[in-house]
C-alpha cells in the first residue's frame, strides 16, 4: 500500500503501509463510553442507546469526547455492531445494564424478517455521523469506520442477546447449515453495504469486529469466520483500494495467521491472551497489529500497568504497531488512568 498525503499526516495510517511509528499511534477499543462522565451526560439527553447511534450530532459529540481529553490517534465511529440486524428489520433493544436484546432467529424460517432494502434509513444516519466527524476531527486524527463480523453478528441474532458459549448460532450452524449460511450471506452483503457507506461518507479505514470468533473448531471457523470475511474485504478493496481493513478475530490467536492469510486483511486487533511473539511474527511479516494490554490493568492502573505497557512497547519497537487495548475498555476505568496510559506510550520513542 502507497503512503498518500492522507497518510503521511495522519500517523495511525501509517503502520497499515507497514511502517514503524515511534512513538506508536495509540487508541482504544470503547474510547467513548460509559467510564467518562460526558458520555454519561451525552447518553441522558439522548434516551436509549440507540437513539444516540442513530442521532448524527449527539453520536459525533460522544466520538469527539475522547479525542479532546486525550488527543488519540484515531477516532472510532460511535455506533454498534447490532445497528445492522436492528437496520435489517430485527429491532435490538438496549435494557439499561443487562446490555442487548433482540427477538431471537434460531431458524431459516425468521429470515424473512430481514431485507437489505430496510437499511437505507438507519445506515444513512450513522453514515451523517460519519459526515460530520470528518469535518470536525483534527487533520491528524484518523476515523475508523466498523462493523461486527457476520459471525459475531450472528451469535447476536440467534441468542436473542450476549452469551457466555454462542450455543444458539452454533446448533443452528451444525442443524442447518445451509439454513444458517443464508443469514451469514444477508448479513455479508449488508456489511459491504454498511462499510461502503462509511467509506464514502469520509472514513479513514475500517475494523471488522469478530468478537466471539474464538467459540468455533478450525471447520467451522474457516466457514463462518474466514469465507465471510474474506467476501467483505474483497469486496471493499474493488470499491475502495487503498483503505485499511482491520480484522479483530477475538480468542483466535492459535489461528490468527491462517485467519490473515485467508481474509487479505491488513492488519489484527490482538486480544490479550495473544502472545506478543505472535503479534511480533505477525508484524514482521509486514501486516499492522494493534493490542494487546488487558483492559482490567487500565482499571487497576499503577506500576503493573506502566511495566506492561513499557514491555508491549518494547517488544513492538520499530515494527508496523498501533497501541490498543486487547478488548473494550470497562465502565468502571478511571478516567486518570487513561490519561496515565496515553502518557506512558507516548514517552516510548526508541
Ligand atoms: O468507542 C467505541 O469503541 C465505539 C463504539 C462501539 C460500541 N460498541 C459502543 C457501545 C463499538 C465499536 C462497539 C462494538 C461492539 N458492540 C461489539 C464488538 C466489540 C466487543 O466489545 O466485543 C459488540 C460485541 C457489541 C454489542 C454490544 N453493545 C454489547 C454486548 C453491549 C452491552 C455490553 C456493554 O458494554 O454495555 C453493547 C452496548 C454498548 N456499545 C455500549 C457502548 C458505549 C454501552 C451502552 C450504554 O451506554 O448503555
Amino acid at each position: 500500500m502507497q503512503l498518500t498525503t492522507e497518510r503521511i499526516e495522519k500517523r495511525f495510517l501509517q503502520p497499515f503501509a507497514g511502517k514503524a511509528v515511534a512513538p506508536p499511534p495509540i487508541w482504544l477499543m470503547r474510547q467513548a463510553g460509559r467510564y467518562l462522565p460526558e458520555y454519561r451526560k451525552t447518553r441522558a439527553e439522548a434516551g436509549s442507546f440507540l437513539d444516540l447511534c442513530y442521532s448524527p450530532k449527539l453520536a459525533a459529540e460522544v466520538t469527539l469526547q475522547p479525542i479532546r481529553r486525550y488527543g488519540f490517534d484515531a477516532a472510532i465511529l460511535f455506533s454498534d455492531i447490532l445497528v445492522v440486524p436492528d437496520a435489517l428489520g430485527q429491532s435490538v433493544r438496549f435494557a439499561e445494564g443487562e446490555g442487548p436484546r433482540l427477538d431471537p432467529i434460531k431458524s431459516v424460517d425468521g429470515l424473512s424478517r430481514l431485507a437489505l432494502s430496510n437499511t437505507n434509513d438507519k445506515f444513512s444516519r450513522v453514515c451523517e455521523t460519519v459526515e460530520r466527524l470528518s469535518q470536525a476531527l483534527p487533520r491528524e486524527t484518523a476515523l475508523i469506520g466498523f462493523c461486527g463480523a457476520p459471525w459475531t453478528v450472528a451469535t447476536y441474532m440467534a441468542e436473542g442477546r450476549g452469551s457466555s458459549d454462542q450455543a444458539a448460532a452454533r446448533e443452528w450452524a451444525y442443524a442447518d447449515p445451509e439454513g444458517f449460511a443464508q443469514l451469514i450471506d444477508i448479513l455479508t452483503e449488508a456489511s459491504i453495504v454498511y462499510l461502503s457507506k462509511q467509506i464514502d461518507a469520509g472514513a479513514n479505514a475500517i475494523q471488522i469486529f469478530d468478537s466471539w470468533a474464538g467459540s468455533l473448531s478450525e471447520d467451522e471457523f474457516a466457514r463462518w469466520v474466514i469465507a465471510p470475511t474474506a467476501r467483505i474485504v474483497s469486496e471493499i478493496r474493488s470499491r475502495h483500494a487503498s483503505i485499511p481493513i482491520i480484522g479483530f478475530p477475538r480468542g483466535a490467536a492459535a489461528l490468527l495467521e491462517t485467519y490473515i492469510h485467508g481474509t487479505s486483511v491488513d492488519g489484527v486487533s490482538c486480544d490479550t491472551s495473544c502472545p506478543l511473539s505472535i503479534m511480533q511474527k505477525i508484524a514482521q511479516s509486514g501486516k499492522a497489529v494493534q493490542g494487546n494490554l488487558d483492559p482490567l490493568l487500565l482499571v487497576s492502573g499503577g506500576d503493573a500497568l506502566d511495566r506492561r505497557t513499557d514491555a508491549i512497547c518494547r517488544a513492538m519497537a520499530g515494527l508496523p504497531f498501533v497501541f490498543n487495548l486487547g478488548h473494550g475498555i470497562v465502565p468502571q476505568t478511571s478516567p486518570d488512568n487513561v490519561a496515565r496510559l496515553v502518557e506512558r506510550v507516548r514517552v516510548n520513542r526508541a
